[in-house]
């Protein structure tokens, strides 16, 4: 394993993290555990989840994915960074999710309780609130750090430029400051790395991207013309499962799978592999989360921290992606 400072703070993190939004839905408890067992094997000490997974329509099972985890974690708690997040619907009030200082002070203590844990390593919003002021999320978030609740702050799904007035707010309010941002990033979505990472870079913040695959799709398993049954991009995986195919499921992003599995068969590995190297390849990303649904899908991707990329390999990934980090890319 590598590890690497966390943003700002005295933390050393595993590069490579685990993500859980599969656990408790499309993955069981079982199999989520045993996921976890071989990331924990691997090397990996960063977990992340959310209040809010496994994710859907049904709000029934909002939660499960931090009970599966905290079953898990007894007894070796110390060993693991836990990271988890707030503000994704937690049931049918209109408070019920957000940011607002009612919502994060009772969103905290929920996840406490599922994760079976005192305090959480990483609180995070996940994603921005534009209905609550920044000063009331920041004041909220400050005094769940200083009654020992949570460790550190940071946020996902920010645009760069509200999450450096919230970091303006938090240094001029005095308040404990955001450490990490979580966003999404992948070789065929390349938005951050116009202003989030420079920004993040500027303010010494870590960067822990989600969707490294793109949900799957650069494992080279999809073809265009098959829309998948099962998993991620599937009709039964619902609004989610629509939004995955208006991300990526087009032409563009096929070719250029096509050219990338071309490179990845040319070196002699697996493309989920290559994409996952060019990501650890880039000092500015802190840890990559990881997602699975079945044991075996993280054998290639624990793989990358044992493929190094060359310089050149680095250089002809970045320019055969490069439209995916303008603007016009952007979906
Ligand atoms: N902050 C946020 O808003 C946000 C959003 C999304 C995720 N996250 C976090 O980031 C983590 C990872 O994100 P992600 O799940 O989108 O990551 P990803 O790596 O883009 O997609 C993971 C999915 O790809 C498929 N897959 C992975 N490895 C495979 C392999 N070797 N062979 C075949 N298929 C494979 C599986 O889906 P199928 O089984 O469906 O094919 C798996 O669930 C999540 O678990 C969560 O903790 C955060």
């Amino acid at each position: 394993m590598q590890f690497a400072r966390f943003g700002r703070t005295g933390l050393s993190i595993s590069r490579l993290g685990l993500g859980t939004a599969t656990f408790g839905k499309q993955t069981d408890e079982a199999a989520s555990h045993r996921i976890l067992d071989i990331a924990a094997e691997a090397g990996v000490n960063f977990i992340d989840t959310a209040d809010a997974y496994p994710m859907g329509a049904d709000l029934s099972l909002v939660g499960r994915t931090e009970e599966i985890i905290g079953r898990w974690l007894k007894g070796k708690r110390d060993r693991f960074l836990v990271a988890t997040k707030a503000g994704g619907p937690m049931g049918v009030s209109s408070w019920d999710q957000g940011a607002s200082r009612k919502h994060l002070l009772d969103a905290v203590e929920g996840s406490l309780r599922r994760l079976g844990t005192d305090y959480i390593d990483l609180y995070q919003l996940h994603i921005d609130d534009p209905a609550t002021p920044l000063d009331e999320s920041a004041e909220a978030l400050d005094l769940i750090v200083r009654s020992g609740k949570a460790r550190y702050v940071g946020v996902s799904n920010f645009l760069a430029y509200r999450l450096a007035r919230a970091i303006g707010r938090q240094d001029t309010l005095r308040l404990v400051r955001f450490v990490s941002v979580q966003p999404r990033y992948n070789l065929l979505f390349r938005e951050i790395e116009r202003e989030l990472l420079p920004l993040a870079h500027e303010e010494d913040l870590a960067v822990v991207p989600f969707n490294p695959l793109a949900g799957g799709l650069l494992t080279g398993k999809y073809r265009r013309d098959r829309t998948p049954e099962v998993g991620r991009f599937s009709a039964e995986n619902g609004q989610f499962g629509a939004l995955y195919q208006a991300r990526y499921w087009h032409d563009r992003e096929f070719e250029t799978i096509g050219k990338l599995q071309e490179v990845a068969q040319g070196r002699g590995i697996p493309l989920a592999t290559l994409a996952i190297a060019w990501m650890l390849a880039n000092p500015r990303i802190t840890s990559i989360l990881l997602g699975a649904s079945r044991p075996e899908h993280l054998t290639d991707t624990l793989a990358a921290i044992d493929s190094a990329l060359g310089a050149d390999l680095k250089a002809q990934l970045d320019d055969l992606t490069m439209h995916y980090r303008r603007g016009d890319a952007v979906r």
